[in-house]
């Protein structure tokens, strides 16, 4: 067991040696590139793969926090949370994102930005029926980004949401719990390589329908 003050963080390095990506080895189209990697995280067991971070910013601050991905087609990229979040009400303010996923065990990183919409009412109760009914629950108790007095608050607070909901089989969804769909315009794959010459391949929309993507390597 390593103290802190024994940690040498500074020479704290890997050397990235596991794969290469050239242009010529990616697909014309970035979804279909990214569904190959994020294929790649889940048969290397990457744990929650689908996890990213996800940064919105208004009046030019930006902050930055981990979500969920819970579907990729076409459209984008879908994840679920409270509207009236930190990220909700950003996102509300200026619906330019960033993501980025990091497989670590496969030494891979993808950046996507794009602009973030909600999903709509529908869709997005499609989803939450699919949850755990305590998820379910869980979602009608956060006040989300806001302040609490104690962890009781929100025990008080399920106890009398599940007392609510106790014969009802279908939970309605929350009006200010839904998803957004984050449509790309750009998408960054990079794999890690030796003495720090990474490759970057970038992809850059250039024409929404039908979709045209130029494909650039970049310094790492
Ligand atoms: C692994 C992991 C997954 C998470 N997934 C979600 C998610 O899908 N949706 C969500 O709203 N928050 C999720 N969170 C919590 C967020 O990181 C964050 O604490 C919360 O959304 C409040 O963020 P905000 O105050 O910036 O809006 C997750 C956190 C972690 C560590």
């Amino acid at each position: 067991m390593k103290n802190f003050s024994d940690i040498d963080i500074a020479n704290l390095r890997e050397d990235y040696q596991k794969q290469t990506l050239d242009v010529l080895d990616t697909k014309t189209d970035p979804i279909e590139q990214f569904k190959l990697w994020f294929q790649d995280a889940v048969n290397a067991k990457v744990i929650e793969p689908n996890a990213f971070t996800l940064s919105t910013a208004s009046e030019g601050k930006p902050s930055s926090r981990i979500v969920l991905l819970k579907g990729l087609d076409e459209q984008g990229f879908r994840f679920y949370s409270n509207y009236n979040s930190k990220k909700g009400q950003e996102i509300d303010a200026n619906s330019h994102v960033a993501m980025v996923f990091l497989w670590h065990g496969l030494q891979r990183q993808v950046r996507i930005e794009g602009l973030a919409y909600r999903l709509s009412q529908t869709e997005s109760q499609t989803y939450y029926s699919k949850r755990p009914r305590s998820s379910q629950l869980g979602a009608w108790v956060s006040p989300q980004s806001t302040v609490i007095d104690s962890r009781e608050v929100l025990e008080d607070k399920y106890k009398e949401v599940e007392e609510r909901f106790k014969n009802t089989e279908v939970i309605p969804i929350p009006p200010f719990w839904g998803g957004y769909i984050i449509k790309p315009y750009k998408i960054e794959f990079w794999q890690g390589r030796t003495s720090r010459l990474h490759d970057r391949i970038l992809y850059t929309l250039q024409k929404i329908e039908p979709k045209e993507w130029k494909r650039e390597r970049l310094a790492p």
